[in-house]
């Protein structure tokens, strides 16, 4: 017994220190376009589905079929999610390809019989995915909102899921957000045009955060943070892009967008288009 036990520990040494060198020797392929191993994929999709369903265990659901519920999720989610998780009518996105690990399809798969799973992972995040953790900016209701819209979308078709859409006062995520999400402040000192050029439809509005994967050179550099999270406090990149690229120029990275691409803009109840960055 003694033997076997001194055996296995030796082992699992060896064991260690060969991923270690493994590691350190760069043999691990850290590319999003190089999938995972089949044993590690099923490790870390384990390690996730745990660690979701025991934090998000003791999580109260409220009512979710409340109209006005729905019906704000559906803006927040429409202004904050399509890039990544689509829409009815929205097959793809530049993010929604390229991700690795995939952004799930939530208009066709919906989300799981689990509200308080999916509560928890819209609030925290996913570490080393893409997925964000909107409790950083957003409040708790607004939260529940986007659950009570999952619950409902796989059912929507386009026509209604825009008629939806329309019919919330847009995107608002009032409660959680930080002085950084200063409509006035941030974005009404643009210079004029500086948005147009972006020109999209009614009903193709979305995520800006396919700001994210684009990384036009030194545009945004100095934009360290997404605004609703408020974690630079100092940086107001509308500002800087003000200064830096004017309409045409080769900092105008609006222009260059295919036509394809993510929409980039979404409007607020305000009426003012707005531009997220992440
Ligand atoms: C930048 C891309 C991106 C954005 C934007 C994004 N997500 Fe995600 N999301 C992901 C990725 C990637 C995953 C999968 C992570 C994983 O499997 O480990 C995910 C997972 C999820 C899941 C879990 C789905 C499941 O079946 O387990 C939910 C629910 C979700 N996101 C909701 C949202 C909502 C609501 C928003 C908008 C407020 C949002 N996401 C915005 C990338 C994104």
């Amino acid at each position: 017994m003694k033997r076997t036990i001194t055996t296995l520990v030796a082992a699992g040494a060896v064991g260690s220190a060969a991923v270690l060198a493994g590691a350190y020797a760069g043999l691990v392929n850290i590319g999003a376009d190089d999938p995972h191993f089949p044993a590690v994929h099923a490790f870390l999709t384990m390690a996730r589905d745990r660690s979701i369903e025991v934090r998000a265990k003791n999580i109260e659901v409220p009512k979710l079929d409340d109209e006005a519920l729905i019906r704000t999720g559906a803006g927040n989610y429409n202004a904050m999610c399509i890039g990544c998780h689509l829409a009815p009518g929205v097959a793809k996105t530049e993010l929604s390809q390229a991700l690795y690990p995939a952004p799930p399809n939530l208009a066709e798969i919906g989300v799981d019989g689990n509200p308080a799973a999916t509560f928890w992972v819209i609030k925290h995040g996913i570490k080393a995915s893409g997925m964000p953790a909107w409790g950083k900016s957003m409040g708790d209701e607004y939260i529940w909102g986007m659950v009570a819209f999952l619950n409902q979308l796989p059912k929507m078709d386009a026509e209604q899921y825009q008629a939806l859409v329309a019919s919330s006062s847009g995107h608002q995520h009032g409660g959680g957000e930080s002085q950084m999400h200063n409509h006035e402040g941030q974005h009404g000192d643009n210079k004029p045009g500086h948005h147009d050029s972006a020109a999209v439809g009614e009903g193709q509005q979305g995520s800006g955060m396919a700001e994210a994967a684009e990384a036009a050179p030194g545009h945004h550099d100095s934009a360290p943070a997404d605004h609703h999270g408020g974690t630079a406090p100092s940086s107001d990149h509308h500002a800087e892009e003000a200064s830096a690229g004017d309409e045409g120029s080769s900092g105008d990275h609006h222009s260059e967008q295919p036509p394809q691409a993510a929409p980039k803009t979404h409007t607020h109840s305000d009426g003012k288009e707005h531009l997220h960055e992440s």
